[in-house]
């Protein structure tokens, strides 16, 4: 194994800078050719590459987004696609991938490696932590961080004005962020789409927190949760139910993917990166390096993205007990 291609694909996460440096200075610890590819698959189905040397990665570890950029490409899922891939690859004498990104990534992947037995390594970074086989996914630390800081500043003029506020944050079909940013920001009630709260139930226990003296009150919707799916229907439901309390809603939105990584992240992303190249030259592929109980492991492709990251129940009454 001499040379190999580096690539960050589908929603970009702090970190995933941080990552590829990694990545490219592992190659060059251990004297193998590194070359980075455009716009994730896209760019391997076009054959847009770079050369990568130690110094190509200098100043971005603090850096947000993907020098790489990224791309969900629709090319990569047809046969075709990947066949020109393939060559590409063939043609650049790159012998293995590292591909940094989510789910998607992983299918892609997985894909790739059953058509053409192409040793890849996956990394997971994405802010939405819903990856089985790693505690944390690289880019989740910061959104949260972000989530927080903005529903701070919420909470400020929440708490002047006597308003609710549902605040709507990402994680695709995980509540992952919506729980772990509800805590750390004090929020009154968090819907998840791991647990079915219910309109009803929702409005009982505000009506109650409202009777026991809060003037104000902070929710936060996870964007797949099933009741907050149509945010602005719910806070109309809650207004006309609840009386005395204005609702306005905030959807935070791209704002959870940008930023400069929290140390966490650049951490994770650091030894998740070098992980990857030690994986790939001890002859493992078809997997994803993760991080669990502080200890690097690997895990397939398919049981990282079929298997659940479970949500933390424990958490969950947490949530419940420090919100009465
Ligand atoms: O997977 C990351 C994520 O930000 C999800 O939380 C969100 O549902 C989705 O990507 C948004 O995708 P896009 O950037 O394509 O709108």
């Amino acid at each position: 194994l001499k040379k190999i291609g580096v690539l960050t694909s589908g929603g970009d996460a702090p970190g995933m800078n941080a990552a590829i440096r990694a990545v490219v200075r592992a190659c060059v610890f251990y004297d193998k050719e590194c070359v980075g590819i455009y716009r994730g698959y896209q760019g391997l189905v076009e054959g847009d590459f770079t050369p990568l040397g130690a110094r190509s990665v200098k100043n971005i570890i603090n850096k947000g987004g993907t020098f790489l950029k990224s791309a969900r490409s629709k090319d990569f899922m047809t046969p075709e696609g990947r066949e020109k891939a393939f060559h590409h690859l063939k043609d650049n004498e790159i012998d293995a991938l590292i591909v940094i990104g989510g789910d998607g990534t992983f299918t892609g992947a997985s894909v790739f490696n059953e058509e053409f037995d192409f040793p890849i390594v996956g990394i997971p970074g994405t802010i939405d932590n819903d990856i089985n086989g790693t505690d944390f996914t690289i880019g989740y630390d910061t959104a949260l961080n972000t989530v927080v800081e903005a529903i701070d500043k919420i909470r400020d003029t929440a708490n002047s004005h006597n308003r609710l506020f549902l605040v709507e944050v990402m994680g695709r079909n995980a509540g992952d962020i919506a729980l772990n940013a509800g805590i750390g920001a004090g929020a009154e009630e968090i819907l998840i789409p791991e647990e079915n709260l219910g309109k009803d139930r929702l409005v009982e226990s505000l009506s109650k927190s409202r009777k026991s003296g809060k003037t104000s009150s902070i929710v936060v919707v996870s964007e797949g949760d099933q009741i907050g799916k149509n945010i602005f229907e719910l806070a109309q439901y809650i207004e006309s139910n609840l009386n005395d309390y204005e609702v306005r809603v905030t959807v935070l939105g791209h704002i959870q993917r940008g930023g400069s990584p929290s140390c966490y992240d650049r951490v994770l992303a650091s030894r998740l990166g070098v992980g990857a190249v030690d994986v790939l030259l001890a002859n493992k592929k078809d997997v994803m390096v993760g991080v669990k109980h502080k200890k690097i492991v690997v895990t397939s492709f398919k049981e990282a993205i079929e298997g659940t990251n479970e949500i933390d129940w424990d958490l969950l009454k947490v949530a419940d007990i420090i919100s009465i």
